[in-house]
């Protein structure tokens, strides 16, 4: 049987840093487990667009179809910010999700014990914090017709529309209930259902599901914003919390600071199940391309790190592999190792993106 394949795209900023670290954890994945992947790079976002004119080339597209993951980086940078909307590095992004159909976006907000004081919230509030974000991905106010910038009455108008159809609330919603049963069984759905219609479905839709098909899971509803202050208030009240597009995108970047650190975490975008039986997925971290340090070896690789980790148990069924390279990362922060984006007000010395690769490959070799 073929090896299963990865297509990188490293991307913009700090994208191809973090993702030379990802490489070498894919490497030891073939010569020490037997984990032998078939690996192939193309460009994405800015760097698509300085070879190509656009942020996403056609062959790349095709190309992510085929693969069984794509490993995503980072898009963007000051570079590109005045480029028309449509060739933006972002919509190389959006683009991969629409056409992959990643209905599903897994975004997990985990508090590791090292770093529970680097919260902006007291410790006892993040301490084992363990939440999972189910974001949809490919519809909702993203993507809704119709948009534009129009003149209406002798002014513009700017005009986005929120659209969920019932099959696309159906099937996150399904796909949150069944990540819950093997978690706490806990889901909270959020919109805002008291002044959006596509809310009122929303919530509708998500009861129905949970009735007829997964009545075992503890379900429950909130409004998005009191949703935002219940994160903030207290998070562990949650276990898996699902929600549109929108509000995930906020909701995720909020749940994500609760952890301390953006550098710390992943996200897995699932679609439908391929012929091979394994979805469509592609994984990325959730922190952005950090312009900024790009380049000067600061950045931190362990939530591009931890996208491979979740990769390997949504799209390759290596859950016990997972936990390995989790565990290995849990393991090099408990010794104190801290890329700069981890440094406390006590200081120390940080180390570089390539010490904090070796040092995690020193903790999978000492796993074995
Ligand atoms: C995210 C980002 C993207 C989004 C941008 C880069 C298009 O904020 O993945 O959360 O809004 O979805
Ligand atoms: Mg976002």
């Amino acid at each position: 049987m073929a090896n299963p394949s990865i297509l990188i795209l490293a991307g913009d900023g700090i994208g191809p840093e973090v993702m030379a670290e990802v490489k070498k954890i894919i490497s030891w994945y073939g010569d020490k487990r037997g984990l032998v992947f078939d690996v192939s790079e193309d460009l994405v976002g800015g760097a698509a667009y300085d070879v190509h004119g656009k942020p996403l080339a056609d062959e790349t597209m095709a190309r992510a179809q085929e693969v069984d993951a794509v490993l995503l980086g980072a898009v963007g940078g000051p570079k590109y910010d005045n480029l028309d909307f449509s060739v933006k590095p972002e919509r190389g992004l959006l683009r991969l999700r629409k056409e992959m159909d990643l209905f599903s976006n897994l975004r997990p907000a985990q508090c590791f014990d090292a770093l529970a004081d680097f919260s902006s919230l007291k410790k006892d509030v993040v301490a084992g914090l363990d939440i999972m974000i189910v974001r949809e991905l490919t519809s909702g106010v993203y993507f809704g017709m119709p948009r534009g910038i129009f003149e209406e009455n002798g002014e513009r108008v700017g005009i986005n529309t929120q659209r969920y159809t019932e099959s696309e609330i159906e099937r996150v919603a399904r796909s949150a209930f069944e990540l819950a049963k093997r978690r706490g069984n806990k889901v909270c759905s959020m919109e805002k259902a008291n002044v959006m219609e596509s809310g009122i479905l929303w919530r509708e839709v998500v009861q129905r599901v949970h009735d007829e098909e997964y009545p075992e899971v503890e379900l429950s509803h909130m409004y998005a914003d009191n949703g935002a202050m219940q994160l903030v208030r207290w998070p562990k009240q949650f276990d898996v919390i699902v929600t549109d597009n929108l509000f995930g995108d906020i909701l995720s970047d909020c749940a994500a600071m609760l952890t301390g650190s953006l550098g710390m975490l992943p996200s897995a975008s699932l679609g439908a199940p391929m012929e091979n039986g394994r979805p469509k997925a592609m994984y990325e971290p959730v922190h952005g391309s950090a312009p900024d340090i790009a380049g000067q070896g600061k950045a931190n690789p362990i939530a591009c790190i931890l996208s491979f980790a979740m990769a390997l148990r949504y799209s390759f069924d290596q859950g016990d592999e997972a936990t390995r390279l989790e565990k290995a990362i849990e393991k090099v922060l408990a010794d104190g190792v801290r890329t700069a984006d981890l440094m406390g007000p006590e200081g120390g010395t940080p180390v570089s993106t390539v010490e904090m690769g070796a040092k995690i490959i020193e903790a999978l070799d000492a796993s074995l």
